[in-house]
């Protein structure tokens, strides 16, 4: 069976290589001709764990392949999966317009029937848009629209997408699901069918879910500081209830990326938009955004004014595992230290000075983690990555003017850290 997907980003690009490894022949379309040029020989364009090798061992089969053509891309397959970008628009809408150029693209290419399929996230009735575009551009060739949304994580693309939890299909006729479900029968998991609508929304409501995980664990977090109790241990506490469950409740930064902020805010947005003004989304949002004040407050707290400090920033990517920095909280808090005059010296072990021009000359970019503590005032961390749980504090309290850290991802042991000469600070711990 082949297969063309269109949009060539984390979501793309992996749901192809992982058709691939299932043995379908993929076509990745992308309007970015440098990308598609990079990809056709080898190379990503993205950190993604496994994804170098996926590419090389697809390529090598033959079951990939790329180009910039949306008219190639419609001849190749009878499944088109649409997988761009949605960005936020200024009012807080999902930004369909990418999206709405591919169906344009598509009507026009369209000679016989096809489904079409929304990969990327979209707002409630997004198909329904899709369906009148389409229809006003192809001259009457039948196609049936599918909504079949990723629940992909950056760091663990592979494994959310090769072994999902479940696998949503909104659809409107019985042939798109028989051809849906011959397309997914090569992977493990359940299968929900459904209606367009609600297909689209389970993935709105999922990412808000998580992202509400998230802020809650925050509020309770800033209870535990003025209780003296240690969110940690609270978090487990409430996380062993099966009802609830242990993931997503990790107090700290709080929630960036691409997705989560981008699709609490659209949800808000389309439920607003439809009679229902949803306030617990911008709560979510509120004590999110709150996290961040928090942690610069606490440095001021432990630092003095951070004006003239040379201030080490450990992460700058929105969770590990990646170097992706959309709306990652580290970057964030990266500008909010240089605006308040800290010499910022931070250290990531993906993200290149390259991804954030605008910082470029107003920090410095660390070759590692010891070199960003040298004769820093304090050492701020700021993402969760692993290679930080395997640091020598020995060094580090050596090289540091003064052994201050302000952990924004609960990393450490406090007790371990105050044994080892740290004045350490976590997010709701005491
Ligand atoms: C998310 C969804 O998890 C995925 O299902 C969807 O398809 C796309 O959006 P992703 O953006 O890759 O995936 O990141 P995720 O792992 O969900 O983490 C989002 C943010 O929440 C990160 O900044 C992370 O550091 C933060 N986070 C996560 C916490 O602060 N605490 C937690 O307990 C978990």
């Amino acid at each position: 069976m082949k297969l063309t997907i269109i949009g060539s980003g984390h979501v793309g690009l992996v749901t192809g290589l992982c058709f691939a490894r299932k043995g379908y022949r993929v076509l990745c379309v992308d309007n970015d001709k440098k990308k598609i040029s990079l990809l056709k020989k080898g190379i990503v364009p993205f950190y993604e764990p496994g994804l170098d090798k996926m590419l090389k061992e697809s390529m090598r089969k033959k079951r990939i392949a790329f180009s910039a053509s949306v008219k190639e891309g419609v001849n190749h397959a009878e499944v088109l999966f649409i997988a761009v970008g949605t960005p936020l628009g200024d009012d807080g809408s999902a930004d369909l317009s990418y999206i709405e150029n591919v169906c344009r693209g598509i009507a026009r290419s369209l000679k016989t029937y096809r489904v079409i399929v929304e990969k990327s996230t979209v707002p409630v009735r997004t198909g329904e848009r899709m369906k009148r575009l389409i229809k006003k551009y192809s001259g009457g060739t039948c196609f049936d629209i599918v909504s079949n949304p990723e629940f992909l994580q950056e760091g663990r693309a592979f494994q959310t997408t090769l072994y999902p939890d479940r696998i949503v299909i909104g659809v409107e006729s019985k042939k798109a699901e028989r051809i849906m479900r011959k397309l997914y029968a090569r992977f493990k998991a359940p299968i929900i069918v459904t209606d367009l609508a609600s297909a689209e929304l389970i993935k709105h409501a999922s990412n808000s879910f998580l992202a509400l995980k998230i802020s809650y664990i925050n509020a309770v977090a800033r209870v535990c500081e003025l209780s003296g109790a240690d969110i940690t241990q609270v978090a487990y506490g409430i996380g062993l209830d099966k009802r609830i469950g242990r993931d997503f409740l990790k107090a700290g930064l709080g929630y960036g990326g691409y997705c989560l902020p981008k699709d609490v805010a659209a949800f808000a947005y389309i439920s607003e938009h439809l009679g229902h003004k949803f306030n617990l989304l911008h709560e979510i949002q509120k004590i999110n955004l709150g996290q961040r004040n928090l942690f610069i407050k606490k440095a001021e707290k432990a630092l003095g004014s951070l004006k003239g400090k040379k201030v080490a920033l450990w992460g700058l990517s929105f969770k590990p595992d990646t170097d992706d920095i959309r709306e990652s909280p580290a970057v964030a808090i990266a500008y909010r230290l240089v605006k308040l005059g800290a010499k910022v010296q931070a250290y990531d072990p993906k993200v290149k000075p390259s991804k954030i021009p605008s910082l470029k000359n107003r920090m410095k970019f660390c070759a590692s983690p010891y070199e960003a503590v040298k004769e820093a005032h304090g050492l701020l961390i700021a993402t969760d990555w692993k290679e930080f749980k395997r640091i020598d504090f020995k060094h580090v309290k050596k090289e540091m003017l003064r052994p201050i850290i302000i952990d924004g991802r609960n990393m450490f042991d406090p007790a371990k850290m105050k044994k080892s000469g740290f004045v350490y600070h976590g997010i709701g711990r005491s």
